[in-house]
């Protein structure tokens, strides 16, 4: 496989990139002793996290570019043709909210995807995680994540060739940079994992609380059900709450079975995140959870696409939707046998055990600050 890829690669290896830059889109073939050496051998203290198809490492190259590395677990042969045609997929994608390919390693047992380093940690680790409790994201920071992630998504349902539908929008995949300005991770991968594979086929299905009813119920997938999960977390960013939440005695809730009756009543100022402490533009907040609600639509096409839904936010009306008072939102009920695969633990407030929502065990999230107990600790808080 090495050699089917190193035609696209070799050329984008010589303009290979040198450091950071918001232009900077080229990648470029690591060896493994270079990625081996910037993650001081994979340590533990470099780990910055483990989803689903691996785990994700700090690192620095040689010459100063800070990286997340993906590790990727073992795959087959099969996928590794898969994988070739994913990377050039993702090579090509370009968009200043889409988290890039900045390069990768295929060896014969080993595949390594190399990313930016993105100081800010994940919207997960902000709204829920280690982070939560500092509120770093302001009302206008949290409009900001949304429009750059509609950007990001709408780029890949509508401009870029194949298009790409990302299947697993969610907190944890929205990273933020050193200005928190969003950027969408981990699209184009799903299809790496191989089939049969049972524990990864569940990985692929993507997260509990943000899943579109047909996609959940029936596996049927289109961008609406991007523009579902999008809206939850709308919702997400609007109010603070998780898209599964635990009540008292276990009975667990959707994030719009909460919301709904609150918008039926219009006490919208109701739905606002109180860490806000009232901080926030009531038009926006209104506009906001007019577009949400209309996303997490249950009829996938009645759901607005990523256009209409940029431009909403954008506060620019598209004239043919309802107002957010008569938008009839139908409340997600998952039905039993598909919440008890559901892992949410509101006992959290951290990413260490935060793998909330998620179908498979493998997923527990370990969200460490890199190189912690290390000398260089730098990079421990987000800046
Ligand atoms: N480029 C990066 N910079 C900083 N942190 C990152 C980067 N990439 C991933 N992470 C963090 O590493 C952790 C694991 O990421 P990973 O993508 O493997 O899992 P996930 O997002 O929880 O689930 P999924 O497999 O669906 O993407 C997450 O907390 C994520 O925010
Ligand atoms: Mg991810």
């Amino acid at each position: 496989m090495g050699s089917s890829l190193s035609c696209c690669g070799s050329e984008q290896a010589e303009k290979g990139p040198k450091t950071l830059g918001e232009v900077n889109n080229s990648w470029r073939i690591f060896t493994y002793k270079e990625l081996h050496t910037a993650t001081n051998g994979f340590n533990e203290d470099n780990k910055l996290g483990e989803g689903g198809f691996g785990s994700v490492y700090w690192g620095r190259t040689s010459d100063g570019l800070e990286i997340a590395v993906k590790k990727l677990k073992a795959m087959n042969t099969k996928a590794e043709m898969e994988f070739a045609v994913e990377v050039e997929v993702l090579g090509r994608v370009r968009h200043r909210n889409l988290l890039g390919l900045r390069g990768y390693y295929a060896g014969a047992d080993q595949r390594l995807i190399v990313y930016d380093y993105m100081p800010n940690f994940s919207l997960l680790s902000h709204l829920h995680g280690e982070f939560a409790r500092e509120v770093k994201l302001d009302w206008k920071r949290r409009m900001n994540i949304a429009i750059g992630s509609a950007e990001g998504i709408l780029y890949l349902h509508h401009e870029v060739t194949p298009h790409i539908i990302h299947r697993d929008i969610k907190a944890s995949n929205v990273l933020l940079n050193s200005d928190f300005e969003p950027l969408v991770a981990d699209f184009g991968f799903a299809k790496l994992i191989p089939e049969g594979v049972s524990h990864m086929t569940t990985r692929v299905k993507g997260t509990l609380g943000y899943l579109a009813p047909e996609y959940a119920m029936w596996g049927k997938v289109s961008e609406n059900c991007d523009v579902y999960s999008f809206g939850i977390l709308l919702f997400e960013l609007i109010t603070g709450r998780k898209p599964i939440e635990k009540l008292p005695g276990g009975v667990k809730r959707t994030i719009t079975e909460w919301a709904e009756p609150l918008i039926t009543k219009g006490k919208l100022k109701d739905l606002v995140d109180p860490r806000l402490g009232g901080n926030f533009d009531e038009n926006q907040v209104r506009q906001a959870i007019h577009v949400a609600a209309l996303c997490v639509q249950s009829e996938p096409e009645k759901r607005p696409n990523m256009k209409q839904v940029v431009n909403l936010l954008k506060g620019y009306d598209a004239g043919d939707k309802v107002k957010v008072i008569q938008t009839r939102m139908d409340s997600i009920k998952y039905n039993e046998e598909l919440l008890a695969q559901d892992q949410t633990d509101d006992d959290d407030d951290d990413e260490t055990n935060g793998g909330y929502g998620v179908f498979s065990a493998l997923d527990v999230q370990k969200m460490h600050v890199p190189y912690k107990g290390s000398a260089d600790k730098k990079m421990g808080k987000p800046v």
